[in-house]
């Protein structure tokens, strides 16, 4: 037990890695205000503690309290903090209590530095510190990089000082950095935790996500492991872990405030269906640090080693999700996992257990009956994770961890690029899960990562069957209805995409296991209905390919949804749908889509409202 050298206990590494936020913004105007706005949006992933410091005729102006930015915005009402540059965050305590000393940011004569992550040898460099008599007034590890940076810079630049302070330091860390005697820059630097930088005219941005960007700008580039970049208002310099210069490629994101605009497309489902490739890259952007082919997730409420059983909950298109994910936990993790329809799940006579990890999968974040299922588990006192894609909203709040889907607004009534960011989250969250249990080795892991950084290409190219699934729409118009079939995680995706049918065109249309049809559905099978059977080359491709034969021995038309290139010799399957293969547990993607793009069309056939589907509301927040 290390002990420091005025033999006080030092704290135990807290194994729990809480996600805070940053922000830094270089300007031609004074920053407070935009700082404390960004920070407001940066609430999600921590409040215990905020600050900001700016820097104002050479002299750093730090401002922060323990609680919500509200109280921060009323000291600043009383003493402003003037200047054209700054740093901003809010914290969720990981060492040390959270309270005003401890809040960031964490500030020298000469320097100021907000910091999201872990150090881990922050006790060994504090000891070393204060044995060269250096006093600490905070229990964070931040104030060591503050410290060790105030010594390097008396005889380095700025890029140098933090290059030297950086290779110090062992863990996970974004930083933003503030300098007395240089007041035109803000440094960051970033190793496992996300950090982005944003482009506007006269002003340029760090923050902690697109989120706390996306109210200043849409223009972002996101910092690598080991990138540092150094930003002014006028310019932007990244530098690799080895200080050579590189380029960032920079990203234009669904920009919110056009959300009115459908741009070229007649409706905004088809416009968010095309979307899909654009914002599932911008969720792997937040979370995936390609460079180590690695995920990160912080700030879990609960030890992955310690939960024993996930629950997932949603309702509708989310639910099924929820089923989708289903299948990965139970491939990928020795947990238990269920998957419930919140309407049903919040009246059963349920057992709540301390050790299970209840996710809530919800676009709106809205809808009551997943609401008061959280509501129930908040009651059971159980640690809850919302994934959305609304962070503001209730589910959001209401959480003990939330994870953004980062799909920008979603219009259309009917879910899609939702439900494929719903997927991604839950994909990943399961990975993340397994890693950190040692239920997957690292080998399969990364090369999980590698395949799923080919997402948004191979998404780009089963957007391609549109003209082929256009000629099968027709088949819908006359028939009496249809069957969508699959095994294993291609079961969900058949109920997905007979809802996506069922609402937008009004007819019926039903999802079901394909192993089930002998024992009763096989009875509506007749001459010439459309039957579409969902087979991807898995360990049921054959089960499901037979399934397939017995209905077309009845009569029915066959669309085959397939990334099997297995010769599927039968003429009476009226249209193949060959998607990308990478590997068997992204088939649920590639399958969605064109079922979003069936139920698209035949709804066009039918003239029906695409946007707005009768009887329907986009977030369900009766009962
Ligand atoms: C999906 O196309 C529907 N609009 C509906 O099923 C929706 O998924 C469901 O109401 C859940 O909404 P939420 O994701 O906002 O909670």
């Amino acid at each position: 037990k290390i002990t420091a050298s005025n033999g006080k206990k030092l704290q135990k590494k807290k194994e729990k890695i809480r996600m805070c936020g940053i922000i830094g913004i270089a300007s031609n105007k004074f920053v407070s205000t935009n700082i404390i706005n960004s920070l407001k949006k940066l609430e999600y992933r921590g409040y215990d503690s905020a600050g900001l410091a700016t820097l104002d005729n050479n002299i750093i102006k730090e401002k922060k309290c323990s609680g919500r930015v509200d109280q921060l915005e009323k000291i600043l009402f009383k003493s402003p903090a003037s200047g054209n540059l700054g740093i901003g965050h809010v914290r969720w305590a990981t060492h040390g209590i959270p309270n005003e000393v401890n809040a960031h940011p964490h500030s020298s004569e000469i320097v100021s530095v907000v910091h999201n992550g872990i150090i881990e040898n922050s006790n060994e460099l504090k000891i070393q510190l204060e044995k060269k008599g250096k006093k600490f007034k905070s229990q964070t590890d931040t104030e060591v990089i503050t410290i060790l940076l105030s010594d390097e810079l008396k005889n380095k630049e700025p890029l140098d000082a933090v290059y030297d302070t950086l290779k110090k330091l062992k863990g996970s860390f974004a930083l933003g950095i503030i300098f007395k005697n240089f007041n035109n820059i803000i440094i960051g630097a970033r190793r496992g935790s996300p950090l982005a930088v944003g482009y506007s005219k006269n002003e340029n941005y760090l923050g902690s996500d697109s989120y706390a960007l996306k109210s200043m700008t849409n223009k972002i580039s996101y910092l690598d492991d080991g990138d540092i970049c150094v930003l002014t208002k006028d310019s932007v310099d990244f530098y690799d872990a080895k200080k050579n210069k590189v380029n960032k490629k920079v990203l234009i994101l669904s920009d919110d405030k056009n959300v009115a605009n459908k741009g070229d497309y007649k409706n905004f489902m088809s416009k968010e269906i095309f979307e899909q490739p654009i914002t599932a890259r911008n969720c792997i952007n937040e979370y995936i640090d390609k460079s180590r082919d690695e995920i990160n997730f912080y700030n879990f409420p609960i030890q992955p080693k310690s939960i024993n059983k996930v629950v997932l909950i949603g309702c509708g298109t989310a639910y099924h999700s929820c089923l989708v994910a289903k299948y990965w936990f139970e491939e990928f993790t020795t947990l238990n996992v269920e998957a419930d329809i919140a309407s049903e799940f919040r009246y059963r006579n349920l057992k709540f257990n301390k050790d299970n990890l209840y996710l809530f999968v919800s676009q709106s974040g809205e809808t009551a009956d997943t609401s008061a299922a959280l509501d129930l588990c908040k009651k059971n006192g159980v640690k809850t994770c919302s994934i959305v894609n609304v962070v503001e909203s209730s589910i959001a709040r209401n959480s003990d961890w939330v994870l953004p889907i980062h799909a920008g607004p979603e219009i259309g009534v009917a879910s899609t690029k939702a439900f494929i960011g719903q997927m991604l989250l839950l994909y990943m969250l399961c990975l993340k899960i397994a890693a950190l249990r040692n239920d997957i080795d690292s080998q399969d892991y990364q090369k999980k990562i590698k395949n799923l950084k080919k997402l948004p290409e191979i998404l780009e190219e089963c957007l391609r069957s549109e003209d082929k699934i256009q000629l099968v729409a027709r088949d819908f118009l006359d028939s009496k209805g249809s069957m969508f079939l699959g095994r294993g995680c291609s079961f969900p995706i058949a109920l997905e995409g007979a809802l996506k049918l069922k609402e937008l065109s009004y007819l019926h249309a039903e999802g079901y296991p394909a192993g089930e049809m002998k024992h009763g559905p096989l009875a509506l099978i007749e001459n010439g209905l459309p039957v579409i059977v969902i087979s991807p080359n898995d360990k049921y491709f054959h089960k499901t390919i037979s399934n397939m034969q017995e209905v077309i021995a009845r009569g029915g038309k066959i669309l085959l949804i397939t990334d099997s290139n297995k010769n599927v010799i039968s003429e009476n399957v009226r249209f193949t749908i060959n998607l990308p293969y990478i590997e068997k547990s992204l088939s649920p993607f590639f399958s969605t889509i064109p079922l979003q793009l069936l139920a698209y069309h035949v709804a066009l056939l039918k003239k029906c409202d695409i946007d707005k589907p009768r009887n329907l509301a986009k977030s369900v927040t009766v009962e």
